[in-house]
């Protein structure tokens, strides 16, 4: 198993401890952003199929893309997120790193992912995902990001510190809402996905942020 920052963050952020109430917290923490934010990754997608999501999690996105009547092949390294998965969703499931996809070449439509690009290997990402995808597959990943304009910075600082206050009482996420913030401004995801995208050949890079520059997602398309 591969061990870096990320994976170790990963690993101490996302546990049994905390699998039961993932849906609940990314919903109101992000003030209901985080589904807006899915919808916008299934614009993006397009019609391609059948579609690979990384880091599945509890199955938020997955179930939203098999709704779309797509073809969803689930992977995590988080067993009791999986288990989550694997009780709302009746889709092939794999329990294992983005970094080293157990998948043949070629055999994807898409890949989608919310939420992993900042803890994973991601020139790694870039080459596993140009591997499994077909030609003119796609790639979309969704992720935080850190604002850019100094005032939303502040906003931005102000509501880490509600949420490490709120972690006070929620043993089960002190940790994720003591940490997220210098996971997310120590992270050059965007800048470095794009860049590792262009140079393994893909087209069309894109990157799009959006509620006021704390989210973004970047696309693009194997030739
Ligand atoms: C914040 S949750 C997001 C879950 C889901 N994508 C969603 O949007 O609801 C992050 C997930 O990423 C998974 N993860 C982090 N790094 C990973 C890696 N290198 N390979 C596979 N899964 C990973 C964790 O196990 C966890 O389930």
């Amino acid at each position: 198993m591969l061990v870096h920052d990320g994976h170790a963050s990963s690993r101490r952020f996302f546990t049994s401890a905390n699998a039961a109430s993932y849906d609940r917290v990314a919903k109101y923490a992000t003030f209901g952003q985080d589904l807006k934010w899915k919808r916008h990754i299934m614009e993006a997608l397009g019609n391609h199929n059948p579609v690979l999501e990384l880091a599945c999690g509890t199955g938020v996105l997955s179930s939203m893309l098999a709704l779309s009547g797509r073809s969803v092949v689930g992977l995590d390294f988080t067993f009791e997120y999986l288990r989550e998965s694997m009780r709302r969703l009746g889709i092939p499931l794999a329990q294992g790193t983005a970094e080293i996809l157990p998948y043949r070449d070629g055999c994807f439509g898409a890949i989608v992912s919310s939420y992993l690009a900042k803890y994973v290997e991601i020139d790694r990402l870039a080459e596993e995902c140009w591997r499994v995808l077909r030609p003119g597959g796609a790639v979309v990943f969704h992720d935080f990001a850190y604002p850019s304009s100094p005032s939303m910075r502040h906003l931005w600082a102000a509501y880490f510190s509600i949420l490490r206050l709120c972690g006070t009482f929620i043993p089960a996420w002190r940790i994720v809402f003591q940490e997220l913030d210098r996971v997310i401004k120590e992270s050059r995801w965007e800048s470095q996905l794009q860049t590792l995208l262009l140079k393994k050949g893909f087209r069309a890079v894109s990157c799009k942020y959006y509620s006021l520059g704390t989210s973004a997602i970047v696309s693009a398309q194997k030739p």
